[in-house]
């Protein structure tokens, strides 16, 4: 069987950025030596947990482990998802980081093992190597001849070396391409030859004095050496959960767009998992184990359980990191409670890392740190208010407060939040413990729950940390 890798350009589609939960996170914020910097990448405090998130890190960098399992445990808002951002942020490029949250896995398109499996072939890349030929030279002359109508069009392109000169005649697309990418005499280029593609490598620094419209940024590079027709080497990485995409027949890779990949047959993996393994014999591809990190794990249920007991002892298995707030929690599916909600041959597996609550001066810190990515200017007796508050209800609530206090200080034309937008939002916005309080006001008969029905009881009774 022949496995195709042709991947549609997924990196070039322009994200829109809006200002997420976690957005102010940019990595870990440790230094070289693994030390958390009190303040650093966004990250303030919870140094342990960095310092633990940074280790494993270096260990799948460096491909020495594969097939462990990290648990976050620690109370709401400890910054256990952040701190998993963190890592995706440091990973780079070419290890891959896939996260999901446990309550995604219940789909009604697939098993809950499909899910999981997808999950997990989503977080071990491949890295492929492939030799392309492409042609490398400074550009001499482009001449363009058009037809009378104009509809027709066919040139001439000639390029050198250091070496040798070739003159290459020109089709339609190819003039479309060069004067999409402006290229002009003097240009040092690459051309695919498999795709068509062109890039700029930049200017001839022989030619660098001959005209002087150029931008402040023009990179100046030595004209090529030697043949103009080069092989060279490129490492492509992708994922195993996209090669069974693309393979798919079904779906095909426009399946990669939609996001709905439907099942696949374990026959179809098989026969990846097969090529796979002939690549790396041959040393044509490698594999890197990355890591999935799981949100809200004890929302997985025992089947779920078992299935990644089983998943983390195969030969290719990603680190994957969990993270729950759960105390002492019924473990989905059983009558049994345990730890964190997981039941305990896999706790046995997991190494665990804690988070803790905040202190008040690291709780300042990331109010700081929000109110930048925000772009909000807030006094500092407000930053002490909204301290507070953060104290005695959630970091989280505090941190909502921002944008609204934000669109009240604007709306009174201030130049920045003080402490009567906040008393503002305050009034506006519930918190939990508030919310908890006015249902117990109403006394009853507002909501269902109030009436004696018992939904399910399957969560009753958990403990949250705290
Ligand atoms: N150490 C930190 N540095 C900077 N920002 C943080 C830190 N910890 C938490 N935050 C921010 O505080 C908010 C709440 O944290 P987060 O969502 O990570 O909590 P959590 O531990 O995942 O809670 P839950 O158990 O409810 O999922 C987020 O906006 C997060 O980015
Ligand atoms: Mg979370």
């Amino acid at each position: 069987m022949s496995i195709s890798l042709q991947q549609p350009a997924l990196h070039d589609l322009t994200k829109l950025e809006r200002i997420g939960a976690h957005s102010h996170i940019r990595g870990l914020g440790l230094d070289d030596h693994l030390n958390p910097r009190p303040v650093g990448s966004g990250m303030v405090g919870q140094t342990k947990a960095r310092r633990a998130a940074g280790l494993i890190l270096k260990m799948v960098q460096e491909g020495r482990i594969a097939g462990r399992a990290i648990l976050m445990a620690g109370p709401a808002g400890s910054g256990k998802t952040a701190i998993a951002m963190g890592m995706a942020q440091e990973l780079g490029p070419d290890v891959p980081f896939t996260s999901i949250a446990a309550s995604e896995v219940y789909s009604l398109s697939m098993s809950k093992t499909e899910a999981l499996t997808q999950a997990f072939r989503r977080s071990i890349g491949v890295q492929i190597k492939e030799e392309t030929e492409i042609i490398e030279g400074e550009v001499v002359e482009i001449q363009i001849d058009r037809s009378l109508t104009g509809a027709t069009k066919t040139g001439k392109l000639t390029l050198k070396t250091t070496d040798m000169e070739t003159v290459y005649d020109l089709g339609n697309k190819m003039i479309d391409s060069l004067t999409k990418e402006k290229v002009l005499a003097g240009d040092v280029i690459a051309i695919d030859k498999a795709s068509g593609r062109i890039s700029k490598l930049g200017r001839s620094f022989a030619r660098s004095r001959d005209y002087d419209a150029m931008g402040a940024d023009t990179k100046f590079v030595q004209c090529p050496e030697g043949e103009i027709q080069k092989r060279r080497e490129v490492t492509h990485t992708i994922s195993l959960h996209e090669i069974d995409v693309i393979n798919s027949r079904t779906q095909g890779f426009l399946a990669l767009f939609a996001g709905d990949t439907g099942e696949i047959s374990p026959e179809l993996r098989d026969q990846i998992d097969t090529k796979i393994n002939e690549w790396r014999e041959e040393s044509k591809a490698t594999l890197t184990p990355g890591i999935l990190f799981i949100d809200e794990v004890h929302m997985l249920d025992i089947e779920c359980f078992s299935f990644i007991n089983r998943k983390l002892e195969e030969e290719l298995a990603p680190i994957v990191v969990m993270a729950s707030n759960r105390g002492m929690a019924k473990v989905r599916g059983t009558g049994y409670k345990a730890p964190h909600g997981l039941p305990v041959d896999l706790l046995d597996r997991v190494m665990i890392v804690r988070t803790g609550p905040y202190s008040a001066d690291e709780i300042e810190g990331i109010i700081k740190i929000r109110c930048q990515e925000e772009d909000t200017s807030i006094s500092n007796e407000a930053v002490a208010v909204l301290t507070k508050m953060a104290q005695e209800t959630t970091l989280r609530y505090a941190l909502q407060l921002i944008s609204c206090a934000d669109v009240l200080a604007r709306r009174r034309k201030a130049k920045e939040v003080d402490r009567q937008d906040l008393q503002r939002a305050y009034v506006y916005f519930n918190d939990e413990k508030r919310s908890a309080q006015w249902l117990r006001e109403q006394g009853g008969g507002l909501l269902v729950w109030d009436m004696d029905v018992k939904v399910d009881g399957e969560e009753t009774g958990d403990a949250t940390m705290s």
